[in-house]
C-alpha cells in the first residue's frame, strides 16, 4: 500500500509588519490564520541589508504561555532574560525559549556590514503547560547536527529526526520537527511526516516544486502549508533550493491571544494584565536548562 502523498493546501507570501520598537519584518502567518497551523501560531521572516529596518529591535517585553524559537542565517541579535540567561544568537545558532507561566526578554539584532536574516517561529503550549516553569536552550551551530545527502545538500536537524539523526531539541509535548534542507539543483527529496501532523515548508532561497501537483514553483520567502498525508516530496529547479521544514502534533484547544501573551482563554489574559501592571508576572526564576 502506497503511503498518502501531501499536496500544498495555501501558500502564504507574507505581510509587510512592523514589530517591536520599529523592526520591519515580513509576518508568514500569525493570529488571522489561527488555527491552520496549529500548534504553531506564528512565523516572522526578518532579512535585511539596511540597519535602519531592524536596529530598534524588540526592548524588553513579556511572553507567557507559548515557546519562541529564533534561528538565525545571518548577522548577530543580542539577548537578554529574566531567567538570568545573556548573550548573542549568531549565524546558524538557535534560541528555544519556553516563556511557560512567563519571562521578560530582550531581543536586540546588532548593527552588521552586511545583512541581517533570520526566523522566528511560536510554538504553543498545550494548556497544561502554559503556567508551568520556564526553559530556555542556546543552541551554537556546532550543537547542531547536519546530514549529508546522497547527491549533495545537507539536512540540519533541530528538532525531530532526519535519517535517524536527531536534534537536540527533545521531549516537547507537541514533538516538533524542525529541520534546515538544502538541495543541489534539479535533486528531490522525500520526507516522512507522522499522520495528522501539521506539515509546512519556508522557502529560504532558490526555486522548487513543493508537491507533485503542477502548480507554479514555490519562490523565496513563501510559506507552503500541506494538506493531509503522511510523506511530501520536494525537487528543486535550476538552482539549488533552501528551505525550513516543520511539522508538529496539533493540539485542538482554544486560543486567546494578545500581543506576546497566549492562553486559552480571556480571563487568563486579563489575569496577565493584572500581573504585569502589579509587578506580579514573573511566577518562576529557573536556571538554565543546559541539554
Ligand atoms: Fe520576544
Amino acid at each position: 500500500m502506497t503511503v498518502p502523498l501531501r499536496a500544498v493546501a495555501r501558500r502564504f507570501p507574507g505581510i509587510e509588519t512592523m514589530e517591536g520598537a520599529g523592526v520591519r519584518l515580513r509576518r508568514m502567518f500569525g493570529n488571522r490564520q489561527v488555527p491552520l497551523f496549529d500548534p504553531y501560531l506564528l512565523l516572522d521572516d526578518f532579512g535585511s541589508s539596511n540597519p535602519e529596518d531592524y536596529l530598534a529591535g524588540f526592548p524588553w517585553h513579556p511572553h507567557r504561555g507559548i515557546e519562541t524559537v529564533t534561528y538565525m542565517l545571518e548577522g548577530e541579535v543580542a539577548h537578554g532574560d529574566t531567567l538570568g540567561n545573556s548573550g548573542t544568537i549568531g549565524p546558524g545558532d538557535v534560541q528555544w525559549m519556553t516563556a511557560g507561566s512567563g519571562i521578560i526578554h530582550q531581543e536586540m539584532p546588532r548593527r552588521s556590514d552586511g545583512r541581517l536574516s533570520g526566523f522566528q517561529l511560536w510554538v504553543n503550549l498545550p494548556a497544561k503547560e502554559k503556567m508551568a516553569q520556564p526553559a530556555y536552550r542556546g543552541l551554537s551551530g556546532a550543537e547542531i547536527p547536519s546530514v549529508p545527502l546522497e547527491h549533495g545538500g545537507s539536512v540540519r536537524v533541530i528538532a525531530g529526526t532526519f535519517d535517524r539523526v536527531a536534534g537536540p531539541v527533545r521531549g516537547l509535548s507537541v514533538d516538533p520537527t524542525y529541520l534546515d534542507i538544502r538541495l543541489p539543483s534539479h535533486e528531490s527529496i522525500e520526507l516522512g511526516t507522522p499522520r495528522g501532523h501539521t506539515a509546512f515548508a519556508q522557502v529560504v532561497s532558490g526555486s522548487g516544486a513543493f508537491d507533485t501537483t503542477s502548480g507554479p514553483p514555490a519562490r523565496p520567502g513563501e510559506t507552503l502549508l500541506y494538506g493531509p498525508g503522511e510523506r511530501a516530496r520536494i525537487a528543486s529547479a535550476d538552482e539549488p533550493l533552501r528551505f525550513l521544514w516543520v511539522t508538529g502534533r496539533p493540539l485542538g484547544e482554544p486560543v486567546a491571544w494578545y500581543g506576546p501573551i497566549v492562553m486559552n482563554r480571556p480571563e487568563e489574559l486579563r489575569e496577565a494584565a493584572r500581573e504585569l501592571q502589579n509587578g506580579q508576572f514573573i511566577h518562576h526564576r529557573a536556571p538554565i536548562l543546559e541539554e
